[in-house]
């Protein structure tokens, strides 16, 4: 995914750009570049550029043998979206030689303004949107407009997601920046300002942000910030952030899992961001190629191992109930050996954090030989062996997760799936309206999981409960059967204790005979069309003396009894229930181990990473 930073100092600014986008590295990208305001020897300013494919080092050994210099400067690290990783597509890119500007997200509309600018005289050097951008900005430069007028008007014009950080040797004591869609963070100094798409980018120059909304442009000067929002000047608040925990730091947290756990909102966030816009989501994301894949598609063939596996099984209800797309999902180490008949038209998708497991590389390799549409891989690892191998890709922003029970992985690539769903819908009948409707839902989904941590001490509390046992059952139904698999996983990893998933209907088909009061049952009870028939389930639990601990959406108010624990979750929509409702597991299964005393972070026999067989 791409990376901004952008500098306005009195001192020079090129190495605080090059660090800033080392920092950003992590998110995954293709190519990099760089635009300062240089003088000419009269003193004139003007617009100097170096770009590379490759990593940032690259760039850094070009920078260092040119003259670049400056005091005023943007850079970015870029993911091809539109057009394939070259020096021409790569960012910052220009219009004429008074403009630069550099840009996250997808204009949908980018064909549709670039053809009027084509017939206005405009030259297009890449096969960007973001060229698109650099123009509109031009023509109303050209017309009077001082640059954060034209940047107003030019992103009025505008429909998709961006993050644009924008420079101009005219007016060369200013960045104008603009956001709807991708974040951006403005880092306060003193007698110098930065911005970023992540304040991870600026952290060696300030600790002092403003956090952009979305819609706001801001002129950021040496000693000035100045924000819009809607036509209006606003001031927005500086937050301090005396130190951002990396990933590789616990920070306030006793264990990496719990950190993990807490960190959901702001990664789900960063994984849906220049991946959804206001009313719809930019299949562009994907790749370049995915668009065309996409419309070839007929089924999809999910596989993965172990937690990642879960999200597919997730992700098979919504391809069918929104998609109406038959999916399968397959375990990876049973794929790889078996005979596959693959349906045509059939989408091939991988699921890993790591990117490195053996099998799921395997089932990737095998996969290729057959004969799917293409292979598709939903990675937290930009650089991994499954993302280079893949024809497509789809990075989950999770960050390093170090905790060996997968927690944030699982819920970004949840996120992914739904915007993959929503992607294929669109080929099958999803009207536009409907599509706003999910999009919607999914922009709430960080304030839901934030709401939802908030039963971390009432989880902590009834976690005391397990601490003596061990075994356990998990029911779920439907959607939420894959939900109650992913529970009991994290419950037996890191507490040991054996915990065993079913359906929840298949309980008197065999599982009933092992309820009495020792085994405590874990249920989840969304607000769905399964309720009726659940609450059925768990009678027949509770009349054979088993004590349910049932994590029930608040809207039912579903009562406590003697021998039933209801934890109110926080009411969500039927499409986000399986994100939010995997949340009060994780911390269950986290409490529990903390009381038992296990090693949380690093379960015995287990790697986080399983590379081989
Ligand atoms: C469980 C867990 C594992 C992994 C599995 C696949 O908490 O982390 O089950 O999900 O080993 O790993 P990845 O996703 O890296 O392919």
């Amino acid at each position: 995914m791409c990376g901004i930073v952008g500098a306005i100092a009195e001192r020079e600014v090129r190495e605080i750009l090059l660090e800033g986008l080392k920092r950003l590295e992590y998110r995954g990208y293709d190519s990099a570049g760089i635009a300062l305001i240089s003088q000419k020897k009269n003193g004139d300013p003007f617009i100097d550029t170096v770009k590379t494919v490759g990593k940032v080092n690259k760039l850094q050994s070009a920078v260092k043998s040119s003259k670049l210099s400056g005091r005023v400067g943007i850079a970015h690290t870029r993911w091809a979206t539109h057009g394939k990783p070259s020096v021409t597509n790569a960012h910052p890119h220009r219009s004429g030689e008074d403009i630069a500007l550099v840009h996250n997200g997808i204009i949908e509309n980018f064909e549709a303004l670039r053809s009027v600018l084509v017939k206005e005289g405009y030259g297009f050097e890449s096969d960007t949107d973001t060229e698109t951008i650099a123009h509109l900005i031009h023509q109303r430069r050209v017309k009077g407009d001082s640059l954060l007028e034209a940047v107003k008007a030019t992103v009025k014009r505008l429909e998709g997601a961006y993050g644009l950080c924008v420079i101009d040797n005219n007016e060369p004591d200013k960045l104008i920046v603009a956001r709807s869609g991708s974040p951006l963070v403005i880092g306060v100094g003193i007698g110098e300002n930065f911005v970023a798409s992540d304040p991870l980018a600026l952290g060696q120059v300030t600790d002092r942000f403003i956090y952009l909304e979305e819609g706001d442009i801001a002129q950021i000067e040496r000693e000035e910030i100045s924000i819009w929002h809607k036509s209006k000047k606003v001031k927005r608040e500086i937050t301090t952030v005396l130190h951002q925990a990396g990933d590789t730091e616990k920070g306030q947290y006793q264990h990496f899992m719990l950190k993990e756990i807490f960190e959901q909102p702001r990664v789900i966030q960063e994984t849906l961001d220049g991946r959804v816009s206001k009313t719809s989501v930019l299949e562009q994301a994907f790749g370049i190629e995915a668009p065309a894949i996409f419309d070839q598609v007929q089924s999809v063939q999910i596989v993965a191992c172990g937690t990642s596996s879960h999200a597919g099984l997730v992700a098979k209800y919504w391809l069918e109930s929104i998609a109406k797309i038959p999916c399968q999902v397959d375990i990876a180490s049973d794929y790889r050996y078996r005979d596959i008949i693959v349906q045509p038209g059939t989408l091939f998708v991988t699921i890993s954090q790591s990117g490195e497991t053996a099998d799921t590389l395997a089932a990737l390799r095998y996969a290729k030989k057959l004969k799917y549409v293409a292979s598709l891989a939903i990675c937290n690892v930009a650089t991994s062996s499954l993302v280079r191998e893949s024809d497509i890709s789809m990075l989950t922003m999770a960050g390093q997760e170090i905790g060996v029970a997968s927690t944030k992985a699982f819920t970004t690539q949840l996120a992914i799936l739904l915007v993959m769903a929503i992607v294929l819908a669109r080929r099958t009948g999803l009207s536009a309206e409907k599509e706003k409707k999910l999009v919607k839902e999914l922009h709430k989904l960080p304030h839901v999981i934030e709401k939802t941590l908030g039963l971390h001490r009432q989880i902590k509390t009834i976690s005391k409960q397990f601490s003596d046992k061990h075994h356990s059952l998990f029911l779920g139904r439907g959607i939420q059967y894959p939900v109650a698999k992913e529970g009991a996983l994290k419950l037996k990893e890191i507490s040991y204790i054996h915990a065993e998933a079913y359906p929840a209907g298949e309980l008197k088909h065999g599982p009933l005979a092992l309820v009495d009061n020792k085994m405590p049952v874990v249920a989840v009870a969304p607000n769905n069309d399964l309720l009726g028939k659940l609450k059925a389930n768990l009678s027949e639990v509770s009349a054979r003396g088993g004590k349910l601990y049932v994590f029930a959406d608040e809207s039912i108010k579903y009562q406590s009894e003697k021998r039933i624990k209801v934890i109110n979750v926080p009411s969500c929509s039927e499409i986000l229930a399986p994100i939010v409702f995997t949340v009060p597991l994780q911390l269950l299964s986290y409490y529990v181990a903390l009381t038992k005393g296990t090693d949380v972070d690093h379960p015995r026999n287990l790697a986080k990473s399983v590379t081989v067989e």
